[in-house]
């Protein structure tokens, strides 16, 4: 777990920003679900998960309530359905962390933030091509281009079922190749050794059985007009037929985004599918679900590596120098605060050489300096930290409209 410090934090901000703007074009309500549920809202995500067993962080609370730390927040989303019932189509996007008790490494921590989108209430396969699709102008909205997405389907839950079976007897008769790793994996969840990126894996892997040739023609059908609809709009995808996914909710359209610069163990960003069981195995109504969340730490690592979305510089516009007991700085500053102006000070009756400096470190365009006679006169000063032009006095009443046309015609030149 990690503190998130300036600049980086204002970084994480704008991240959120970007998103809302891009979901709130389609029309996506924000939803702020609690950071702790119920442990049995997220049992649902599937007792042969990892998140599940091993990554939950719970606890029995002072009521003898068994409640966890949520992982993530389809389940909330959908928990929060059931308790609510809006009218469906009911389309939800939500930013904030999650937490797993996983290995921290770059780019995997235990507590993270995601930002995401839910749909409920729709079969129609337009949804996923409009959630997908969202996805992904997020992150040219963000300016990396070094993403890849992967898609594939799950199919029905009896197709997937049926592969699950074919798949488990194949890695049976291959179990002497497989790692002990999976081996074990193989027990639990047969899907999950698909996951596998050891190589002694590899070669096992390559043979096995495909979802497709399980796929009924229902889902085949939905599948293609998904691709169709994604060919259409010109986002680019390839398909990974092998690609299942960490929780056990999904059945039908599952996808993946993929950063091209990061370790291969964690390198999706973003990923997410259909889970059309997952209301109603929260005691709702049977309704269909699609939704991704995409990861905020590790897609600012790939703009790390591909020099996009840089930390923004949160500059103040005006620093006031008071040479007297800071009871000026006090009026002005309230003054310039009002008029939309980031303005900042010094304290403790520092040097007017040290108030220069801290001046000149705060990034400001302009400094207002007040000594003994400005005070006396009713004026100010503002001298412009990055020009050699004469300083302007003007007066105290004339100062926060002088400062606003200054600022606005530098913005002007600057854009
Ligand atoms: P997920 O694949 O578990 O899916 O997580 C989505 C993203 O969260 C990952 O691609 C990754 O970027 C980020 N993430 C997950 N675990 C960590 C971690 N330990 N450290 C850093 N980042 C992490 C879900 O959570 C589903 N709820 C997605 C979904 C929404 N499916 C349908 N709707």
């Amino acid at each position: 777990m990690r503190d998130i410090t300036a600049p980086e934090s204002f970084r994480w901000r704008r991240f959120v920003d970007v998103f809302e703007h891009t979901v709130g074009l389609a029309g996506y309500d924000l939803v702020i679900p609690p950071l702790l549920e119920d442990i049995g809202v997220f049992t649902r995500l599937g007792e042969a998960t990892d998140v599940v067993t091993k990554e939950m962080y719970d606890f029995v609370d002072k009521g003898e309530r068994h409640v966890a730390l949520r992982p993530e927040q389809t389940a909330s989303i959908c928990r929060s359905f059931v308790e609510h019932r809006p009218t469906t189509p009911f389309k939800a996007w939500y930013a904030g962390p999650n937490f797993r008790y996983e290995k921290p490494q770059r780019g995997r921590y235990r507590q993270f933030d995601q930002v995401g989108i839910e749909v409920l209430g729709s079969l129609d396969p337009y949804v996923d091509i409009e959630v997908i699709q969202l996805g992904w102008t997020f992150f040219v909205a963000l300016g990396l281009r070094n993403v890849e997405l992967a898609i594939n389907s799950l199919g029905t839950p009896d197709d997937r079922a049926r592969y699950v079976a074919a798949l488990h007897d194949y890695f049976e008769s291959r179990n002497a190749d497989l790692s002990p790793e999976s081996q074990q994996t193989l027990l639990r969840n047969p899907l999950r050794v698909l996951d596998s990126k050891r190589s002694q894996d590899a070669p096992v892997i390559a043979e096995a059985p495909l979802i497709n040739s399980y796929w009924c023609s229902e889902a085949a059908e939905h599948f293609e007009v998904v691709c169709e609809g994604l060919n259409a709009v010109g986002v680019p995808y390839t398909l990974d037929l092998k690609l299942v996914r960490g929780l056990d909710y999904y059945r039908g359209t599952t996808f993946e985004y993929r950063g091209g610069t990061l370790d291969s163990a964690q390198n999706a960003l973003g990923g997410g599918g259909r889970y059309d069981g997952l209301v109603a195995d929260l005691g709702g109504p049977d309704t269909p679900g699609v939704g991704f969340a995409i990861g905020l730490d590790r897609t600012l690592l790939a703009c790390d590596d591909e020099n996009v979305f840089a930390a923004p510089s949160e500059n103040a516009d005006v620093f006031v120098v008071d040479i007297g007991d800071g009871s000026d700085a006090l009026t002005v500053c309230t003054e310039l605060r009002a008029g939309g102006i980031r303005a900042e000070r010094s304290w403790d009756q520092r040097s007017m050489k040290a108030q220069m400096k801290a001046a000149n470190r705060s990034g400001a365009r302009f400094a207002v300096l007040i000594g003994e006679s400005e005070r006396e006169a009713g004026t100010a000063l503002i001298r412009d930290l990055r020009s050699d032009e004469e300083q302007l006095s003007v007066a105290r009443a004339d100062l926060t409209g002088t400062l606003i046309s200054r600022l606005s015609s530098l913005q002007g030149a600057s854009s």
